[in-house]
């Protein structure tokens, strides 16, 4: 798929710019409720590929079948919940995010079960009730200014034995914040799996974005990973 490359600077500017300008996690979250209706255009603009990619892994290595429960952390609009139903799955999903203005639009799509709108913080559980879900996915949420690595061992205590969580985020390493976050997102993964808590069982490295201004070379893919982990 070709991009503007003229639409996707304005979009990526509309969201670095224009967005994204709070430097607090609680204010970003406001920032995405304020921009809400434009962010489907906006991410659209600049080529956004995790979500289609994380439905994908999802429907690969989640044995998901009509009665399966899937948590969309972080769900924002519910771009994942579309790309789920385009791929045939008819089991339930559910969503969760800070924001009601992002939860509002996911709402209109019609495809969730239950939408929750929670502040994830460091080692919180999540507002789920006691269900366990056959997998849980958090695309574009976990970063140096949104969720923390912490929130990982969180996901684990709401999916299965045997399920699967699927976490899709962008490595461009452009500040020292982001190459901390990655690495501390390693080690979170690492200590989890030494526990035998769960196995990483796919590392998918794919575009996260179809353009890259952070980079001299904005034509190239800004790159992001999709790390596929099963329960124990
Ligand atoms: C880049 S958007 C991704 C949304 C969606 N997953 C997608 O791929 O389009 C990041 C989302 O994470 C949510 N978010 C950021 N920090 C959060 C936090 N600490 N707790 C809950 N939600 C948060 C924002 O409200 C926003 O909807």
């Amino acid at each position: 798929m070709s991009l503007d490359m003229e639409k996707a600077r304005v979009a990526w500017n509309l969201i670095y710019n224009d967005m994204l300008v709070s430097d607090t996690e609680q204010g970003l979250v406001e920032c995405y409720g304020q921009h809400a209706v434009r962010y489907d255009q906006y991410i659209k603009d600049i080529g956004y590929r995790m979500p289609a990619k994380t439905a994908k892994l999802l429907m690969k290595y989640g044995n998901l079948g009509p009665e399966s429960e899937v948590l969309d952390v972080g769900a924002g609009t519910g771009i994942l919940g579309t790309k789920l139903r385009e791929l045939g799955y008819r089991g339930e999903i559910d969503g969760l995010d800070g924001s009601s203005g992002m939860l509002k639009i996911a709402e209109s799509r019609k495809l969730y079960r239950n939408l929750v709108q929670q502040f994830l913080t460091a080692d919180c559980a999540l507002d789920v009730g006691d269900v366990m879900y056959d997998a849980i996915a958090s695309v574009g949420v976990f970063s140096a200014v949104h969720v923390g690595a912490s929130v990982t061992r969180c996901l684990f205590n709401h999916v299965k034995s045997g399920g699967v969580v699927i976490i899709s985020y962008r490595v461009n390493e452009t500040t020292i914040g982001d190459t901390e976050f990655i690495a501390e997102l390693k080690d979170t993964i690492n200590s989890i799996c030494d526990k035998g808590k769960a196995s990483v069982i796919a590392e998918l490295s794919t575009d996260f974005f179809g353009v890259n201004f952070f980079a001299d070379d904005p034509s190239k893919p800004c790159p992001g990973l999709c790390l596929c982990l099963r329960k124990t």
